[in-house]
């Protein structure tokens, strides 16, 4: 284990499971259709990788970076696109996929764009859930695990742009913040 993870809540091997998991429910609701499959850099970019090749349906893939305007850990709402999609979401069938869901209002503000741009359908699958972060009320319609109120890194996920390559997901320790 990294000397800056206090504790491990999922492993390698577990998230792994998981991840097959999804894949093999994703296959069976997204049968006969053609999805457009979005991961939400940077966090998600693990997750996606792992995942697309659990979906056994023709899909297509595309990539859109958000941001939180200003400098605070917590969402302001306010949601910024820093890289936009390049194709059009017009009648397609979408499929976002999320790192983590906290206070939901990234989500939300995401979801706002797409059926505003005409998608048919908007589907969010994400891995990580901490529901007790909620602001506003908007659930993903697939969690992998729910995690308690901590700041976690790893499998994607980072502080400060470090451990997104921690191939597990982890708490990391308070005295990290404070250096
Ligand atoms: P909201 O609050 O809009 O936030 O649901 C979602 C985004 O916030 C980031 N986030 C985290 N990133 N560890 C991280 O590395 C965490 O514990 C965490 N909680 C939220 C993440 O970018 C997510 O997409
Ligand atoms: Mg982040």
């Amino acid at each position: 284990m990294h000397n800056d993870i206090q504790e491990i809540l999922h492993s390698e091997e577990e998230i792994r499971d998981k991840v097959k998991e999804l894949g093999e429910i994703l296959t069976r609701d997204f049968e006969g259709r053609n999805p457009l499959v979005i991961c939400v850099l940077k966090g998600a970019f693990i997750f996606m990788a792992d995942l697309v090749k659990e979906i056994r349906v023709p899909l297509e893939m595309d990539f859109m970076a958000v941001s939180s305007y200003g400098a605070s850990t917590k969402s302001s709402g306010v949601v910024k696109i820093i890289k936009d999609l390049d194709v059009s979401v017009e009648g397609r069938d979408v499929l976002i996929v999320e790192d983590i869901i906290d206070s939901g209002l990234t989500l939300s503000y995401l979801i706002d764009v797409l059926e505003r741009r005409n998608a048919k359908s908007v589907t969010v699958v994400t891995l990580f859930d901490k529901p007790s972060g909620r602001s506003v009320d908007l659930n993903a319609d697939y969690t992998g695990f729910t995690l308690p109120h901590a700041f976690v890194v790893g499998y994607g996920l980072d502080y400060a742009e470090y451990y997104r390559n921690l191939p597990y997901i982890g708490i990391l320790k308070p005295e990290v913040y404070r250096k």
